[in-house]
């Protein structure tokens, strides 16, 4: 496999970052975490951001290091939040949908809202992804990946 990929994501509790992580280390590629400047620490934090996550909010974000145009396969991750994106990561895919070639998607939750959050990433990207994967928090605990080889494997034999 001599496909260039990236794995962005969001994380605010380090859930997501694990999976990010664990698919960067299976995959042997990069990654970038996209940080939100504005606080989304403690009650006032968890209540706003999901009042901006379900209006559609965007957020401002540190700059990125990586170039999504310079890969084959961008692998964008977020948690669910109010059953949609995060405002981080739908702030990351509207600055940058136009340098994207193929697409995967993945996203941890508290068990609802997986459906509705990848079809608002796909408007959001204007592209349809190769695959998805999601996974609940409570599994990421446990180690549970179910699902998880399906969407490497996907992701590796994609051919354009
Ligand atoms: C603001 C906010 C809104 C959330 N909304 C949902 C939701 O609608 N449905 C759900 O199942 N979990 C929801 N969750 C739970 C997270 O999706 C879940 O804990 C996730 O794995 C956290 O990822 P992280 O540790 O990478 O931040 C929400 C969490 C936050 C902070």
């Amino acid at each position: 496999m001599n496909k260039k990929i990236l794995v962005v994501f969001y994380s605010r509790t380090g859930t997501t970052r694990k999976i990010a992580q664990e698919i960067s280390n299976t995959l042997s590629c990069d990654i970038e975490e996209i940080v939100d400047l504005k606080s989304r620490a403690g009650i006032k934090g968890f209540m706003v951001g999901g009042k901006d996550a379900m209006r559609r909010n965007l957020t401002e974000i540190k700059p990125v290091e990586r170039t999504p145009s310079d890969y084959d396969i961008v692998i964008i991750g977020t948690p669910v939040w109010a059953s949609n994106m995060t405002p981080a990561i739908r702030t990351y895919i509207t600055y940058n949908r136009n340098k994207f070639k193929d697409i995967a998607f993945f996203c941890t939750t508290g068990g609802t809202g997986i459906e509705r959050t990848f079809i608002e990433m796909e408007v959001a990207c204007d592209k349809k992804p190769i695959a998805t994967f999601a996974v609940t928090a409570s599994q990421v605990k446990k180690n549970i990946y179910q699902g998880f080889n399906e969407f490497i494997e996907k992701i590796k034999k994609h051919d354009r």
